[in-house]
Parts: C-alpha cells; structure tokens; sequence
C-alpha cells in the first residue's frame, strides 16, 4: 500500500460540471462560483473551455469568465483547448495553463472532437509545441479509459500507449477519464497499473464520473497505488455531452469525505464548499443532494 500523504484536487465543476447542464448560468455566475470555490480552498479551478460553441454553448463565454477573473496568489485556473483556435483564445484571454483532451476510442473521438484518433495527435501537436514555448503548462485527458460507450471495453495497453503520446508533446499531467462511469476497483487500478508502467504516477490523475455510484471504491483502489491528483466537481455537476450515459463527475464534497477518513489533508473548508454547491445548484435550477 503506497497511499500519498497528501492529494491535489482538480475541481472541474465550472467546466466539466456546467458544460452538461441543460440551463447555462452567465458568466458573472462562473465567475462567482470560481471565487467561491478558491475560497473554499480549491488551488487547481478548470475554469473554462475555449471549444466551438456550437458544440458546447453553455461554455462558449469563456474569454469573458477568464479576464473577469481575478488572480489569486497559489490558485491556477486550467482552461480545455482542442486546437490552435482555442489556444489562441484562451492565450488573449489570458489563460496560463491549458488541457487538451483525446482518447484511443474512434468513436468517441469522432463524436467527441469530430475526428480520428491519428488526426487529433497532429491537432493537438502544434497546440503543445505553441504552449510550451510560451511556457504554458499542458494536461492532457483521456477519456473512456474504462470503457466506451461506442466501443466498450478498453484496453489498458492503448490507454498507455495514448498516455505515452501525450507524454511525449510534453503533457506534465495525464487525467485518466472514466467518462461514463463503468470502471471498477479492479479494472481501474488495471488501467492505472498498465499506464503507470510507462510514466510515473505522480504525473497520473484520476477523472471518475460516478454514473454507477462507484467512484469513490474506484478512487479508494487507485489511491492505493499512490495516486495523488483527483478530479472532481462541486456537487457532483458534470459529464460529456457527446458520451451518450456519461454523468456527473465524482463531487468534491464526497471526496473531500473519503479524504478525511483516509487522514489524508485536502486543506479544504467544508463548510464554504457545501455552501458552494448549494448556490451553484441554486442558479441551475436543480436540487443539491
Ligand atoms: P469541427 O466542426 O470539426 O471544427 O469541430 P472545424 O475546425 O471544422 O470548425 C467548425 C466551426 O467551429 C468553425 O466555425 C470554426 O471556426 C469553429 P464556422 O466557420 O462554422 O462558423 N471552431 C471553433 N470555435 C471556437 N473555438 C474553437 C473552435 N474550433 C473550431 N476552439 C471541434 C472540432 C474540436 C472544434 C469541436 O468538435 C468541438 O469544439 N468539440 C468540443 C467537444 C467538447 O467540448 N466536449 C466536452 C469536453 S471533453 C470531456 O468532457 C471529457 C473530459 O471531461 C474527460 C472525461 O470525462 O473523459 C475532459
Ligand atoms: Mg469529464
């Protein structure tokens, strides 16, 4: 048993969390809910998406949400990039960090970001290499690393390779995604094992949406191999739209939970987050469970 003394949050509610929510709330509202959650204690905010707006409406004021930010001593706010267009977006806007994201299923890249696994490497290459000379940081996800809802099962093995791939154009972190939710302890500590042969864990994050109530044991068995970076999203918001079953990621609040059973320290207030979630939920509209 390996458990890391301490874990780093990604909270991803303001983009993941809002990119799947029927109402869109304004980017006054994103903005608050960012400030809230700094506040709360969260020092890695995914903070918005540059992608096209006819795919994701509910994001596209991104621009607005990044300069209206402001910037806060210890607290980064990643944006999602897919290609040079929303690189060079979110650079005007002033992001520091960026995340690209891809997968080694065909179909869900087809659905996803409207291409072939092998075109969105050469998509994502130039937008790595135009980062990197600025000195801009790049995270690289994948998704359906558990299982697909186009192809099904996925092979740990591609997962690494994909991994390795987004390694090499210099990717400092690689989020390991089980968009809809399928994974099991068992299978994903398989995945995580098989990829951490290639890269070692501390640069691997977990990306568990909790569509079947599992992530949390998930997040208990990759923990166990030391993983130290955990994605979540305030009150449990979240999932892909163009990943047909995909639910909201694993909220904040419960692993925050898990974390402070493990006396692992997380350094978040509690209290301020769960005041958070309710006015997140409050401005969509929807209950806070
Ligand atoms: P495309 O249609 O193939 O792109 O979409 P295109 O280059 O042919 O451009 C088509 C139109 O989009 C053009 O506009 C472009 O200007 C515009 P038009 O001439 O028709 O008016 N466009 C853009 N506009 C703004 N920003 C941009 C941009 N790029 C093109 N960056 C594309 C390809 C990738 C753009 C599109 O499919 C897309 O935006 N997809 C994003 C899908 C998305 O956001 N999915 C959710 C995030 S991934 C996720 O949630 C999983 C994750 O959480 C991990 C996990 O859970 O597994 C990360
Ligand atoms: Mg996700």
């Amino acid at each position: 048993m390996t458990m890391p003394e301490a874990v780093t949050i990604v909270e991803v509610g303001p983009r993941d969390g809002l990119q799947n929510e029927p109402r869109s709330v304004t980017a006054a509202v994103k903005i608050e809910l960012i400030e809230r959650l700094a506040a709360a204690g969260l020092t890695v905010i995914e903070a918005a998406s540059f992608v096209s707006p006819k795919a994701v409406l509910q994001l596209a004021d991104g621009a607005e949400v990044m300069t209206g930010l402001a910037a806060r001593e210890g607290v980064r706010y990643p944006v999602l990039v897919p290609n040079m267009k929303g690189f060079d977006a979110a650079m005007a806007a002033g992001a520091k960090e960026i995340a690209i994201f891809g997968s080694p299923s065909e179909g869900f890249t087809q659905a996803n970001i409207n291409c072939s696994v092998a075109d969105s490497i050469e998509r994502f290459r130039p937008v790595c290499e135009a980062a990197l000379a600025r000195d801009v940081r790049v995270r690289g996800y994948i998704s359906c690393t558990l299982g697909c809802p186009f192809e099904g099962d996925m092979d740990p093995l591609a997962v690494a390779r994909f991994a390795v791939t987004l390694r090499d154009m210099g990717c400092f972190e690689i989020s390991l995604g089980d968009t809809i939710g399928v994974g099991r302890p068992d299978t994903a500590s398989a995945m995580f094992e098989a990829v951490a042969a290639e890269i070692p864990i501390g640069q691997l994050a977990a990306h568990f949406h909790d569509t079947h109530g599992r992530s949390l044991d998930n997040l208990r068995a990759v923990l166990d191999l030391g993983v130290s970076v955990i994605d979540t999203s305030v009150a449990g918001l979240g999932g892909c739209p163009f990943a047909p079953g995909a639910s909201g990621n694993v909220a904040t609040e419960a692993v925050v939970g898990l974390l402070d059973e493990l006396g692992i320290e997380s350094g978040i207030n509690l209290d301020l987050l769960v005041d958070t979630g309710r006015f997140i939920c409050d401005e969509l509209g929807i209950a806070y469970t």
